[in-house]
Formats: structure tokens, C-alpha cells, sequence
């Protein structure tokens, strides 16, 4: 949540910063700002509520002149978003600004404190009580600012990625971070500090990722000085990031969002490379072989994580009690955290995030690992906290996902899941040779499938049309779809602000049958599986109440057909792989429906991608 930028050299700061912050727009879009140091020391914020488009129109005819600046794009957590709360923060003496991507869980108490020590707040923002501190404590200890953020940093309790730049100095950003993400761009004699690559690629792919509680001093042509809060020195190793920018553009597309749902095929053939070996038909997980005796012996698989990784996770619960006999708990990071849960030593658990930053599944896997559990993550984000806090893990290495609604990040997930529980499947032997071969060669083909179903985008935009003033929808599936269900519903509601609901199709009929008519269109899965006789079924109960149903069905389905009111087609797969594919037309039918309504696709209201906060 936010987006924080930085830069320190011999250019202009605020192009830099500000096409920065519509990189890290997705973070959070609520409100924007900048403060800039001139070249004789002054030291300017502007600010406004609204987008960096917003910001960037504020700031026409301002001083804009600096080489050392930090920026933000906020998603509001203490104080609704308005031009006053808004980052950066000012301090007293307006001679510190300050610039805040986190949650600061005592600032009630520091705020009562300072202000019985004659400091004056503006905002309503947990961040304005860190710069006031910082300043108390610089003059109270006579110190230098980087030293006054220490101690500052000592005090706090709660989640920091901070930049702090001061008036006069024109020769330093002090940066810091603790459970939020900051990564420092290393160029020639210029920094860059931003919450994540993404603004930094166009310079450089020489970055350092900071560790918890350690603050940096970046000064222009020195190397960062980096030390933790404690004062322990620290050094870093330079890593060479490998993205590049056509990733991070729309490139022709008009959304984000449309564009990952296109890059399916691709972004599912990239995360199968090298692990599915085509000649001898194998996977080669090297984080499930290298610890093949965790796996082996584990008593249980505990599955952690939020919204659409969590979906997956439960795509990954049938896939491994399928498939390898281990029982499956999939949970809520947010839920497990905070409820005593058993956890055994013998436990692998599994953290699914793209972000590889949401809060509350770094929380969990913190809980699971000081219990002794093996810890194995399944990312998107190179080099991200939970990719860094687990045992081993495999990336899913699908690029960017820049829209806010999770796409091309959710179909890898399951083909990871996938070829783990395939992997694992016959390292134990509950899975039959000639069945394995069987499933992997269909793992194979599903890109092409992948390819097959988005041909219908069009007829899937027609059908849109009819819906695009539905005020509720119900998702129905069963077995492996019903996650696909989940996941259909999240998608509508999240970018369309449609109400919606996915159920397990059998239990409509304990309750929410009751909310079917003709005005209540419902999203029934039903494509040819072991489950489809029920599914008709289900369909049935909706049609005899004059419900109105959308089916996704296999190509050569005649039954559902006649039944149906409206049928998106999908190429046939095994039963297991179906979520690949079925998930395709729903992500197309929410895009669609939400862009009738003019909605805004990729940076939806109250969201932000990257959830760091609880
Ligand atoms: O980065 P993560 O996968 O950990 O994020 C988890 C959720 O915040 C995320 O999936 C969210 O539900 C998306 N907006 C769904 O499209």
C-alpha cells in the first residue's frame, strides 16, 4: 500500500519521481506528492488529493528545480484522503520532509506525547507523528538527521518503508523500511530508492533490497552507508535485476488488466519452462527435490494466503490430497496469524502471494517458521519479503502484474501448484506412473487452450452488454471449480463494484436459492467433469425459479446448451487443469462489464495491489 520514490544525482529529481509514482500508481492512487530540494537548500512540498495526473497538473508553474527529491502515491490508511493528509509530511519547522508507505501502531501515544511538548499536527496520519518525532528527537540529542532517525526508528512500533530528506541538505535521502518493501537503484553517481523495481528499471538493474529495521544513508557519489536500527553495520549484495520495461507498458492495450489476461498463454508457457522436462515428461521442482525429505515426511500441508492466492490455494488443496495423500489446510494469512493455530514441526506450509508483501501472509509465515515448519513460497515478485522469508519456494515468472485485479499471477500459481503436487505425487507414489505422464502432457497443451478460449473475447464482450446493469450475480461451481466460482466473483465485484458471490453449486439450496429471479443472473461452471450430471442439476433448481444462467461448457456439450440461457464454450481438459481454463472467460466477462460501466479497470476504487498493511 503506497508507493514511495527517491532520487539523489545530477538530474533533474522531479521527471524522475513523478514518472516513478505512475509506476507505483497501483499501490495506491488516493493522493500524490512531492517534496523537492532546490539547488541554494529550500525545501518544497506540493501535494493534492487525487491521482499523480492530479499532482503533476499542481505542480505547473511551481519551483520544480532539484536533483534530490522523494515522492508518494497513497492509499489512505489513518486520515480519508484529502490534500492535507496526503505525503509528504512536514515537521514542525517545516525543515524535515517525510514520506511514509506503512502503519504506525503507537502513534496515538507519541502524538499525546509531542504535542504536550508544543508540536502541532495538520493531518490526521500516523506519518506526521514519525517526522514530528524525528525532529523532537534531533534537537532534544543535538544530532544529524540520520542519527535522529535511528533513534527515532527505536521508538516506533509498526510497519515503515520511510524517506526523509531535510532543508539545506541537498546531499541526502535517509531511507529505512520494516515489513514494507524498499529497494535502492544503483546508477552512475545517482540513486534511486522506490517500493519496488518498477520505477527504477529505466536506469538501472543494479539494486539492493534493504532488510527489516536497517536505515540507509544515501549520499550523492558516496556508497550507501546501510546500518540497522540497532547501529549494527550491514553490507549488500548488488543484485542484477532481469525486467524490462515493454513489461511495464500497456503495449496497445487500453487496460493493464486486458493485456495480463492476453499474456496468459505466454506467462503459462514461461512459468512451465525449464521445469517441465519435455523430452523424459518429468517436472523438475528443484525446491520440492532439494528438500524431498520435508515433503515426504510432512505430516500436513498448511496453504497461507489472501484474496485471489488464496483461491489458488484452494486449487492446491485438491490438487495435493489428489494427488499426493497429504491432508490440506488452506487458510486466511490474516485469520492464522492471529488465532493459536497447532502447527507442527512436520508441517510444510505453502505462502501463495504475487506481491510477495502482504502483510498479513509475511505475519503468518513468521508464526509457522518459529514453529518449526518448512516454509515454501510460491511468488511472483523476485527478491520480495516472503520470497526472502521462506525456506525455498519457486517464482511463478510471469512479469509484472500491474492491474490491480490478479490475472496472469493467479492461472501461474496454479500451474506451480500443479507441478508440485505432480512432482510430489510421484516422489511418494500415490500417483500412477502412466497417469503423471498422462497429466503432464495436458499441463503442456494448456496454453494453447488458453489461447483457443480468449478467441471468444469478442462474443464474450457482446454478452457483457446484456449484464452491465446487474446488480448481483451468484458463481457457482463444484470440486475444482468451485475456488474458480470464488474467483469469477472476486474479479466482478473488485473492478465492477457489482455485488457478487461464488458458492459451491450443491449448497444453493441451503439458502441463497432463495435470492434467485429473473433479475439475479448466475455463473454456473459446468463443464464436462465428474461433477457434471450434479451440475445440470443445480442448473435445473435455478431455471425452475426463473433464474437467468450464464454456463461455461465444454465445446461439444448439447445438454447445458438447451438448458442454459446464455453458454461461454471451453476446450475440454482433465478435471484438475479446468480452473486453468474456466477461470479465462470469467476474468473476460468481468473486464468487459466493468468497462461498460466505465469503471476504472486497473486502479479500482479502495484497492491498491500490494497489500502491506493489516
Ligand atoms: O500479492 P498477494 O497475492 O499476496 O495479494 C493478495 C490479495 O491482496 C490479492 O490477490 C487481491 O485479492 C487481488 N486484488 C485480487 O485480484
Amino acid at each position: 500500500m503506497c508507493g514511495i520514490v527517491g532520487y539523489i544525482g545530477n538530474q533533474n529529481a522531479y521527471p524522475i519521481l513523478i514518472k516513478g509514482l505512475h509506476r507505483l500508481e497501483y499501490r495506491g492512487y488516493d493522493s500524490a506528492g512531492i517534496a523537492l530540494t532546490s539547488q541554494n537548500g529550500n525545501l518544497s512540498i506540493y501535494k493534492t488529493k487525487g491521482r499523480v495526473a492530479d499532482l503533476e497538473e499542481f505542480c505547473k508553474n511551481k519551483d520544480i528545480s532539484g536533483t534530490i527529491g522523494i515522492a508518494h502515491t497513497r492509499w489512505a490508511t489513518h486520515g480519508e484522503p484529502n490534500n492535507i493528509n496526503a505525503h509528504p509530511h512536514y515537521s514542525e519547522s517545516e525543515n524535515i520532509a517525510l514520506i511514509h508507505n506503512g502503519i504506525i501502531e503507537n502513534y496515538a501515544v507519541l502524538k499525546q506525547q509531542l504535542i504536550q511538548n508544543g508540536y502541532h499536527f495538520q493531518s490526521n496520519t500516523d506519518t506526521e507523528v514519525l517526522v514530528q518525532l524525528i525532529e523532537y528527537i534531533k534537537i532534544l540529542n543535538k544530532t544529524d538527521l540520520f542519527h535522529a532517525v535511528q533513534l527515532t526508528l527505536n521508538e516506533i512500533i509498526g510497519a515503515y518503508a520511510i524517506a526523509v530528506i531535510e532543508k539545506g541538505k541537498t546531499d541526502e535521502i535517509i531511507v529505512a523500511r520494516k515489513s514494507s518493501p524498499l529497494v535502492l537503484g544503483i546508477g552512475d553517481d545517482e540513486y534511486f530508492i522506490a517500493s519496488d523495481a518498477s520505477p527504477i528499471i529505466e536506469y538501472t538493474n543494479k539494486v539492493i533490497y534493504l532488510e527489516d529495521e536497517e536505515i540507509a544513508l544515501v549520499s550523492r557519489n558516496e556508497k550507501p552507508k546501510i546500518v540497522t536500527v540497532k547501529n549494527i553495520e550491514k553490507t549488500h549484495e548488488i543484485i542484477q535485476l532481469e525486467m524490462n520495461l515493454s513489461q511495464l507498458e500497456k503495449g496497445g492495450y487500453d487496460h493493464f488488466m486486458l493485456k495480463e489476461i492476453f499474456e496468459q498463454p505466454q506467462t503459462l508457457r514461461d512459468c512451465m519452462r525449464g521445469r517441465i522436462d519435455v523430452s523424459f515428461n518429468h517436472v523438475v521442482l528443484s525446491g520440492i527435490i532439494d528438500h524431498k525429505e520435508r515433503f515426504l515426511n510432512a505430516r500436513r500441508i498448511i496453504i497461507l494466503a489472501c484474496g485471489t492466492s488464496w483461491h489458488a490455494g484452494l486449487v492446491g488443496k485438491y490438487l495435493f490430497e489428489s494427488f499426493c495423500k497429504i491432508p490440506v489446510e488452506v487458510e486466511y494469512s490474516s485469520e492464522f496469524r492471529y488465532r493459536n493455530p497447532v502447527i507442527y514441526q512436520d508441517d510444510v506450509v505453502i505462502a501463495i502471494s504475487q506481491s510477495g508483501e502482504t502483510a498479513d501472509t509475511l505475519a503468518a509465515i513468521e508464526l509457522a517458521r518459529k514453529s518449526g515448519a518448512f516454509i515454501y513460497g510460491i511468488c511472483n515478485v523476485v527478491g520480495s519479503s516472503i520470497a526472502r522469508n521462506t525456506h525455498t519456494g519457486s517464482y511463478t515468472h510471469v512479469g509484472p502484474e500491474i492491474g490491480v485485479a490478479s490475472t496472469k499471477a493467479f492461472t501461474a500459481q496454479l500451474v506451480v501448484l500443479s507441478m508440485m503436487s505432480l512432482c510430489l505425487g510421484r516422489e511418494k507414489r500415490t500417483i500412477d506412473e502412466k497417469r503423471y505422464r498422462e497429466l503432464l502432457k495436458e499441463l503442456n497443451h494448456i496454453p494453447e487452450k488458453v489461447e483457443t478460449i480468449l478467441k471468444s473475447n469478442d462474443s464474450i464482450n457482446d454478452l457483457s452488454k446484456i449484464f452491465t446493469y446487474a446488480h448481483n450475480f451468484i458463481y457457482l461451481g463444484r470440486g475444482f471449480n468451485y475456488p474458480v466460482a470464488l474467483e469469477g466473483a472476486l474479479k466482478l465485484k473488485e473492478i465492477s463494484y457489482i455485488h457478487a458471490e461464488g458458492y459451491p453449486a450443491a449448497e444453493m439450496k441451503h439458502g441463497p436459492i432463495a435470492l434467485i429471479d429473473m433479475e439475479m443472473p448466475v455463473v454456473a461452471i459446468a463443464t464436462d467433469n465428474k461433477m457434471y450430471d450434479k451440475v445440470i442439476s443445480n442448473i435445473q433448481e435455478i431455471k425452475a425459479r426463473n433464474g437467468c444462467v450464464i454456463a461455461v461448457v465444454n465445446e461439444n456439450d448439447t445438454i447445458i446448451k438447451s438448458i442454459a440461457d446464455y453458454v461461454i464454450e471451453v476446450p475440454s481438459t482433465e478435471d484438475c487443469f479446468e480452473p486453468l481454463l474456466n477461470i479465462i472467460p470469467l476474468q473476460l466477462l468481468s473486464y468487459h462489464i466493468a468497462v461498460n460501466k466505465k469503471r476504472d479497470v486497473d486502479m479500482p476504487r479502495n484497492l491498491a495491489k500490494s497489500v502491506t498493511v493489516e
